[in-house]
């Protein structure tokens, strides 16, 4: 092949290819197959390879992505992101439209739109090509996430037609219903905590590193206003019409009004058909249309004073309480959950609703058989809010919440100040052990992806795994063999698990793989209550080796920033216990890292050998907790509190006077950032 008819052909799969993109993302009308996409798309692939110097930054190729951002470069917006005023109350629709009618005496239109529940963006063309694709951020500057953005099939990379040279567009990006639900039993099944919901997943996708992972998530996105010196109409809804011309998908659910009485009807018509949708809208957005009247009006600090958006309240539905079941998590702690009558609620069937604890039963006096209220909020499990008392029969029992563990029988223990009750038999109450297992495990802790909730639960069986350090003595003949049903449960299919040679083998390879994974993701993988990563990263990095931190008294472990009473007290409590002390001791025999590694490790100097400071007020030059740091990289200590073992007290601004009386009295030398400056230089 010539170049030129390299050129030629690149140049009609490229349109092809991006005409087949809108006919199916777009227009919902496909006209060919997938197969035939696929080998138009394969064909551009490979003649881009071949020449790359046709490749564009627009070409339909750049949707698959493949490029890996470490860290978004912020973008300041051309025209500042704001928000809506918003109202849950028609009134209050009518009350801006009288403000409005004060101010705009000829007659007027608005638009009604949905409001769609998703990330919102903002999209740059120069020439018909997206430059940059950028997140509300602050409103000020947000995050440029254009490779990521390139990714979705329903924003041209190039525009059709007649658009002017410069403008922006912004739209709201989100996670259709069906690709969100497969994504959370997805994540379930790999041991990943699901997205509680479809916004969630809209943000977390469009956050992510690579490209190419976005690439396989079937992200969309709406556009709904234009920005630009100029733009072709004078009017907010023209302009969207246009733009639906040049590419780009606009809702055609939108709606001109020309009083408050079409306004609400729209609201009510689309309150009843949202659960229609195939993805979420919280509300309505109600815009001028005509841009001079737009100007006339203008913006408060955070708002356009031309627009508001009614949101609708959180679905609801009453159905019948059968029963309450007792769950127990990972930490023993007790969630009770109401089995309900089936119903239909935002488009899924409800059968089990969170009641949290024994005080939200009590305050919602809810009896069983009572007909109680689902909303479904943002979390994945909906909730009850409230019980029909008109429904209610003097024979409905009140609720007796349990007092012994329902999977061990232990009596349960609730401490002051907390609302759940726990189940205090940690190291024998199953659901405990194997819950311990499968945080011990997971992505963010020591990573063996080889093993999941079913293999874990199937090891326990077995009598394989009584803790975690378990794991690390199994042996293939222990695992070969081994089957189990798993039963269908959480919309999860039954499935049959059974070890064969290629997964032992997995299995026993990223539980041998696990033994390289940093000290301070070992920490978090304990489980250790109140240790979450960031507590874990700062423990490690304060203290560097286990040992340290199990020697650590409660001054020494407060001393460290963002521990506190609670956090330390739990990790004294933790290693109080032998059988903790004997767990970690056969970590250490399996080979895991209970050290910083010494590349890790900073020692600057030691010119503050073993001295003990007290840090308080704001600094001029450093961060509280780099003066920190600054004083372990030079050998000294940080302490929590003045006492007479103290030897410096490092002052910065609006340090508490008690603190300053106390040092005095003790005569303990107050310095100052400066001083510590020449201490350590
Ligand atoms: S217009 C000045 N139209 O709602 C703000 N926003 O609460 C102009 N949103 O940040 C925004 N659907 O993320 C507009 N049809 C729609 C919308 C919409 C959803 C989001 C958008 C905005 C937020 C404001």
């Amino acid at each position: 092949m010539t170049k030129e008819e390299a050129l030629y052909r690149i140049k009609f799969l490229s349109s092809e290819i991006e005409k087949h993109n809108h006919n199916y993302y777009i227009l919902s009308q496909p006209i060919i197959g997938d197969y035939e996409f696929d080998m138009l798309l394969e064909e551009l692939i490979r003649l881009e390879n071949e020449f790359p110097e046709f490749a564009t930054k627009h070409s339909p190729t750049q949707r698959v992505g493949g490029s890996v951002t470490k860290e978004f470069q912020q973008v300041k917006h051309i025209y500042p992101m704001l928000s809506l005023g918003n109202t849950y109350s028609e009134q209050e629709i009518i009350d801006f439209d009288n403000r409005i009618r004060k101010i705009i005496e000829h007659p007027f239109e608005y638009v009604c739109e949905l409001k769609f529940d998703g990330v919102a963006i903002g999209l740059s063309y120069k020439n018909g090509i997206l430059e940059k694709a950028v997140t509300r951020g602050d409103g000020i500057q947000g995050d440029n996430v254009t490779a990521n953005v390139k990714t979705i099939r329903s924003i041209p990379l190039k525009l059709e037609g007649d658009y002017p040279a410069e403008f922006e567009i912004r739209g709201e990006i989100f996670y259709p219903h069906q690709g969100f639900l497969k994504l959370n039993e997805k994540r379930l099944l790999n041991n990943e905590p699901a997205f509680a919901n479809p916004r969630n997943a809209a943000s977390g996708t469009l956050k992510m590193q690579n490209s190419a992972e976005v690439a396989k998530r079937p992200l969309d996105c709406y556009l709904y206003i234009l920005h630009g010196e100029n733009l072709p109409f004078k009017t907010h809804y023209e302009n969207l019409q246009a733009a639906k011309k040049w590419g780009f998908k606009i809702s055609e659910n939108i709606k001109l009004c020309k009083s408050t009485d079409e306004i609400l009807e729209f609201i009510h018509e689309w309150d009843k058909n949202r659960t229609h949708l195939s993805f979420d809208i919280d509300g309505i957005v109600i815009k001028i249309n005509a841009a001079t009247d737009q100007e006339l009006l203008g913006f408060t600090a955070k708002s356009p004073r031309w627009a508001i958006s009614y949101k609708y309240k959180a679905e609801q539905a009453a159905t019948k309480l059968n029963s309450i079941s007792y769950q127990v998590g990972r930490t023993g702690s007790i969630t009770p959950v109401a089995n309900l009558e089936p119903v239909l609620l935002a488009g899924t069937t409800v059968k089990r609703a969170s009641l949290h604890n024994a005080d939200i039963i009590q305050n919602l006096d809810v009896r069983l058989g009572d007909t109680v209220f689902v909303e479904k909020g943002g979390e994945i499990i909906p909730k009850i809010v409230g019980v029909d008392l008109c429904k209610r029969s003097a024979e409905y029992l009140t609720v007796k919440y349990i007092e012994q563990c329902p999977e061990c029988g232990t009596p349960l223990i609730r401490k002051e100040g907390e609302a759940n009750h726990y189940c205090p038999n940690e190291y024998d109450c199953p659901p405990q052990i194997k819950g311990r297992v499968e945080h011990f495990i997971s992505r963010k802790a020591m990573n063996i992806d080889s093993l999941g909730e079913g293999k874990i639960e199937l090891l326990f069986d077995k009598g394989l795994i009584k803790d975690v350090s378990d794991l690390y003595k199994l042996q293939y003949s222990d695992l070969f063999g081994l089957e189990k049903t798993l039963p269908a449960l959480d919309g999860k299919k039954e499935r049959k698990l059974s070890f064969k040679e290629k997964t032992v083998e997995n299995i026993l390879k990223g539980i041998s793989e696990s033994k390289n994974v940093s000290f301070e993701r070992v920490l978090f993988a304990i489980g250790i209550r109140y240790v979450g990563e960031t507590v874990a990263k700062k423990l490690a990095t304060h203290f560097k080796t286990m040992e340290k931190i199990i020697m650590a008294d409660f001054e020494e472990l407060i001393s460290v920033d963002e521990i506190g009473d609670k956090i330390a007290q739990s990790l004294i409590d933790f290693f109080s216990f032998d059988r903790n002390i004997e767990l970690i001791k056969k970590l250490h025999l399996s080979g895991l890292q209970l050290n910083l590694q010494e590349s890790d490790i900073i020692n600057l100097s030691n010119k503050l050998d073993e001295k003990s400071f007290v840090v308080s007020g704001v600094f001029q030059n450093h961060s509280r907790d780099e003066i920190k740091q600054l004083i372990e990289q030079h050998g000294g200590k940080n302490v929590s509190s003045i006492s007479k073992k103290t030897d410096y007290v490092l002052a910065g601004e609006n340090m508490g006077p008690s603190k300053l009386a106390k040092a005095e009295k003790l005569g303990i030398p107050i310095i100052s950032e400066s001083d510590f400056e020449d201490m350590i230089a």
